[in-house]
């Protein structure tokens, strides 16, 4: 048994990379914002619901698909967008985008990534969508929109849960930043891990690639949340999101919504997915949880708009749950990144681990298709 057997489970993961990462690393990643309030109620929130299964409903060969904007996807899983990646390996955003290709898992690419949008695009295969976050300069939002296009994604996400840096109070004490300043805390934290330390020094520093040059000011030392924040569009508004929406002809998804009337003006401004969120519980600390507020998004939107969520998402039967509450698709965020401390291989296990979830989750629950899934599988109580 290899030890990437051994994790039977996405919590095995969390453990690995806990282990193999600085904890400085470690806690940037699993970290949330304020006092993780919102971090711990996304798990909280799934794991407070039960379940009412059927029975006698043949369940020999379940059937994960599901369709979104007319096209069907062997799985309801998405990759959430996530920047600074090579902090954890280099190289862990294509690891996590060709694992999710091979399952014709949708990846999302993030305006903060640290592989570009070009490069992604030649690397990977499958299904790719882009992630925008609202910068200052707001042409510098077009010429990365239409470079997405260009490159063949085939959806736009709008990140809209970033109007300044969560406050992330881990980041703060172990003094991450970006530019990277190495202290003596980093530098015992990496004879501490070799194997972490060799790979950054052979990969190089982390870039944000798509927006090289934007961020400017670069001397503050700023948390990386607080510098994505600053250059982000605080004044970002509908008259905006009009503008975005001009520009891209495909799905456009709107990422960060936890309203039920942000949601249905959004659907009538000309959004056509919603994907609830608060961000894995790194913004908003305080916020809802992502599996409650969706119900609520659900019923303000209708059935013909495609609900995706993320936040939280640790198993098959969290996917099972989000869509008895209307999520069409689940996203992770986290998961697959702690799968990539192992690379490929580990993301790999990560997602076949999942997927093995939903199929057992379905058979049990005796719903022979995800798309089946409704509320009545809920138990009253739950
Ligand atoms: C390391 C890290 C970086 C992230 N970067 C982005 C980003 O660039 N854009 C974005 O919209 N969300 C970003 N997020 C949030 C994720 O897209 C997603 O909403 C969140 O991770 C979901 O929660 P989960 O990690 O519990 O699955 C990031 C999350 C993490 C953990």
């Amino acid at each position: 048994m290899g030890r990437l057997d051994r994790c039977v489970s996405v919590e095995d993961f969390r453990q690995l990379a806990r282990r193999r990462l600085p904890k400085s690393v470690f806690e940037f990643v699993d970290g949330g914002a304020g006092q993780e309030l919102t971090l711990r109620d996304n798990r909280a929130g799934f794991e407070r619901i039960r379940l009412l299964p059927r029975v006698l409903t043949d369940v020999s060969r379940p059937d994960l698909t599901t369709t979104l904007w007319s096209r069907t996807y062997p799985t309801p899983l998405v990759i959430s967008p996530m920047g600074s990646c090579a902090l954890v390996r280099p190289g862990a955003d294509i690891a996590i985008a060709s694992a999710a290709a091979a399952r014709g898992i949708p990846y999302t690419l993030s305006t903060m990534a640290t592989t570009g949008i070009e490069r992604m695009a030649r690397a990977v295969q499958g299904p790719l969508w882009f992630q925008l976050y609202v910068l200052k300069d707001f042409d510098f939002n077009r010429r990365l929109v239409r470079r997405a296009e260009e490159f063949g994604y085939s959806a736009l996400v709008v990140t809209v849960d970033l109007q300044t840096g969560g406050k992330r109070e881990k980041d703060l004490r172990n003094g991450i930043s970006i530019p990277l300043r190495p202290s003596l805390r980093h530098l015992v934290e990496g004879i501490a891990h070799p194997a972490w330390s060799l790979r950054l020094l052979r990969g190089g520093l982390p870039r944000f690639e798509n927006v090289r040059g934007y961020l400017g000011d670069t001397s503050a030392g700023l948390t990386i949340a607080a510098r994505v924040g600053r250059n982000l569009h605080a004044g970002f508004d509908w008259n905006d999101f009009r503008s975005i929406r001009d520009w891209w002809k495909g799905p456009l998804i709107v990422k960060g919504v936890l309203h039920p009337d942000d949601a249905a003006r959004l659907i009538a401004e000309g959004a056509d997915g919603i994907w609830v969120s608060n961000h894995g519980g790194r913004q908003l600390d305080g916020a809802v949880s992502s599996i409650d507020a969706i119900g609520p998004v659900h019923a303000a939107v209708g059935d013909g708009v495609p609900v995706l969520i993320d936040s939280g998402i640790h198993t098959g039967m969290d996917v099972i749950k989000a869509k008895a509450r209307g999520a069409m698709a689940s996203a992770i965020g986290r998961a697959a990144l702690f799968g990539a401390v192992a690379g490929r291989a580990g993301v790999e296990r990560v997602l076949d681990i999942l997927l093995d979830g939903i199929a057992t989750g379905l058979k049990l629950s005796g719903v022979p298709s995800f798309h089946e899934i409704g509320p009545d599988l809920i138990a009253p109580s739950g």
